[in-house]
């Protein structure tokens, strides 16, 4: 498993201002969709390129060109990643997307129910990027992934979470050894409700004003 600790600058700057609880709703949410658009150009990085030439309106050029930003799957995990996918979008605009609702249960061992899929069929040639902000114990994301393993095979799965954990991340390794994970931070603690600590709270409530 491949995991990138994404610290540029703008993601850490961004990331900071999440984790602040001063930091109101409205600016929380505009904040992930800021991380889904420069996360997205982290992920591009991963991309092969191929030069060829162009025509310029004056003579010609050698350009360099993205192959396989037309074979993205975005998955959003309702619903704290809707913002999130919202700013992958911003950038990946071609992908399709598909749409799972996961949640855990209240208390140990935060029993996984997924209860809404609709996600486009996964082709070989796909890029499949899962975008669900906060990892925390990685039984939700466990779940999704095995889900989506019926909808196909693609070329290679990512990863998108805001933070996860070390506990998440040695559950992840074992179960799906090929994924790719982009992170901005790992955080080493979990609270007994399974909160990430220190964290950012719950993403969904500060992001949907439902606190
Ligand atoms: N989901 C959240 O929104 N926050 C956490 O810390 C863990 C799961």
């Amino acid at each position: 498993m491949n995991v990138n600790v994404l610290d540029t600058a703008l993601i850490q700057h961004e990331l900071s201002i999440l984790r602040d609880s001063s930091t109101g709703g409205i600016a929380f949410r505009k904040g992930l969709q800021h991380l889904g658009r420069y996360f997205a150009y982290e992920i591009s990085k991963s991309f092969p390129r191929i030069k060829r030439p162009i025509a310029t309106p004056l003579d010609t050029a050698v350009g360099l060109f993205i192959e396989g930003l037309g074979r993205i799957v975005i998955v959003n995990v309702l619903r704290a990643a809707i913002p999130l996918v919202e700013g992958l979008l911003s950038v990946f605009f071609e992908a399709r997307v598909g749409i799972i609702s996961a949640f855990r249960g209240e208390a140990p061992p935060f029993p996984v129910q997924i209860d809404y899929v609709r996600v486009p069929k996964i082709e070989p040639e796909d890029t499949l990027i899962v975008a669900d902000p906060m990892v925390a114990t990685g039984s939700t994301i466990t779940g999704v992934l095995k889900v989506l393993e019926r909808y196909g095979a693609p070329k290679r799965t990512i990863l998108a979470c805001i933070l996860t954990t070390p506990v998440a991340l040695d559950r992840l390794e074992r179960a799906f050894p090929g994924l790719n994970v982009y992170t901005s931070g790992i955080d080493n603690s979990l609270n007994d409700q399974g909160y990430i600590v220190p964290g950012l709270g719950d993403a969904g409530d500060r992001a949907f004003l439902t606190l």
